[in-house]
């Protein structure tokens, strides 16, 4: 079914001319997709008012069907078309964090399918920062409906080429714009009920939201392992995402009790022949001695972890690691989404060894 051939372009965001964007315009104006930068990760787009764009993209993915898309603007305008209503809060945050790494929900309006929506009444709406997207969006005209662009069930891409080892073939075009600034998704808000609630957390904190629309919520599923009676309100939050092949094991406490515990149990594993890959911190990266030890970022830049931590991941999958062990980071601030997504990748296989 997929032996397409997909067209890789190299631009570089400082210095954008709209005719780089001509075939890719045309691309997504005839239902076709194209995967593009932007700040939190590459989304794969395709035309979110056209329902065989949208199957389209399922199936690019592998993603099931009932997992929504988010709509990506330019221009603040295109709301009152897609929406059925826009909330007094959500234009005070679209005004604060917009262009930029914000996604809230809507009631949508009956232009937008239900192809895109995964057969929800509302719709995701995001207006991005990265010059690479907004081009795309304005040259094109096209509301671009983008999942992060990685089959489904393997880490979000933070450079073209994870893009290329999990769609090159199925998709149109490539848009190679380097490497993303963030390194995690979006955070998501829903707006629809009376107080804000955050779906998914990313680089926008709680905090940050509340500076600027007094109180919001959290979704408490997202916080925990999904179960029957606890199931997240953001469809795609309930899958087991991010998921490397190895077994990924998360050690949280005092510092000195996480780096022994790692140590004594990959020294076991290699002795029993096990490939055992050790995600540490630049301030821990020399308490290792063996293994094949990965630093994430550093304890002291937050931001450092999340820009790398997709990447790394899918390093040891690409390395073949029967097991991972992984130290756990502070979970406030941008912490909390960091966490939200190491949690999911292990599988809630989280073990606390105390202060
Ligand atoms: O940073 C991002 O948001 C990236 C870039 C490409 O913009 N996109 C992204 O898309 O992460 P995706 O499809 O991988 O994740 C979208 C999430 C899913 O968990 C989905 O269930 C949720 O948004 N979502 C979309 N529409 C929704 C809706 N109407 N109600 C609740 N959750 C929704
Ligand atoms: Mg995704």
């Amino acid at each position: 079914m997929f032996t397409m051939n997909t067209k890789i372009i190299t631009l570089n965001e400082k210095e954008l001319k709209e005719e780089q964007f001509t075939e890719a315009a045309a691309i997504l104006q005839a239902g076709g997709l194209v995967a593009f930068p932007t700040e939190t990760v590459y989304g794969l787009g395709g035309d979110g008012l056209r329902e065989d764009a949208a199957r389209k993209i399922y199936a690019a993915k592998g993603r099931p069907s009932d997992n929504p898309l988010i709509i990506h603007i330019a221009d603040t305008k295109r709301l009152a078309v897609l929406t059925k209503e826009v909330p007094e809060a959500a234009k005070k945050l679209a005004e604060a964090f917009w262009p930029g790494p914000l996604t809230m929900i809507f009631e949508k309006a009956t232009v937008v399918p239900k192809g895109t929506t995964g057969g929800l009444d509302t719709v995701a709406i995001r207006m991005p920062e990265h010059a690479i997207a907004r081009k795309l969006i304005q040259v094109s005209g096209v509301d671009i409906a983008a999942p992060s662009a990685n089959a489904s069930g393997r880490p979000s891409p933070t450079l073209a080429k994870h893009v290329i080892e999990d769609l090159d073939g199925k998709i149109d075009m490539i848009i190679d714009g380097g490497a993303v600034g963030i390194g995690l998704e979006s955070t998501i808000v829903d707006m629809t009920g009376e107080i804000p609630t955050i779906l998914r957390p990313g680089f926008i904190t709680k905090e940050m939201l509340q500076a600027v629309v007094g109180e919001v919520k959290i979704d408490p599923a997202i916080l925990e392992k999904p179960s029957a009676d606890l199931k997240p309100k953001a469809p795609g939050m309930k899958y087991k995402h991010y998921a490397p092949k190895a077994d990924l094991h998360i050690y949280e406490g005092d510092l000195q009790k996480v780096v022994s515990k790692i140590k004594e149990l990959t020294k076991k594993n290699l002795e029993a022949g096990k490939r055992v890959g050790i995600i540490a911190t630049e301030e821990t990266r020399h308490l290792y001695l063996e293994g094949n030890i990965k630093v994430i970022g550093s304890r002291a830049a937050e931001e450092t972890i999340a820009h790398s931590m997709f990447a790394v991941l899918r390093e040891f999958d690409e390395e073949e690691m029967d097991i991972i062990y992984s130290e756990s980071f502070t979970s406030d601030k941008l912490g909390a989404a960091i966490m939200n997504r190491m949690l999911k990748a292990s599988g809630y296989q989280i073990e606390n060894l105390g202060d």
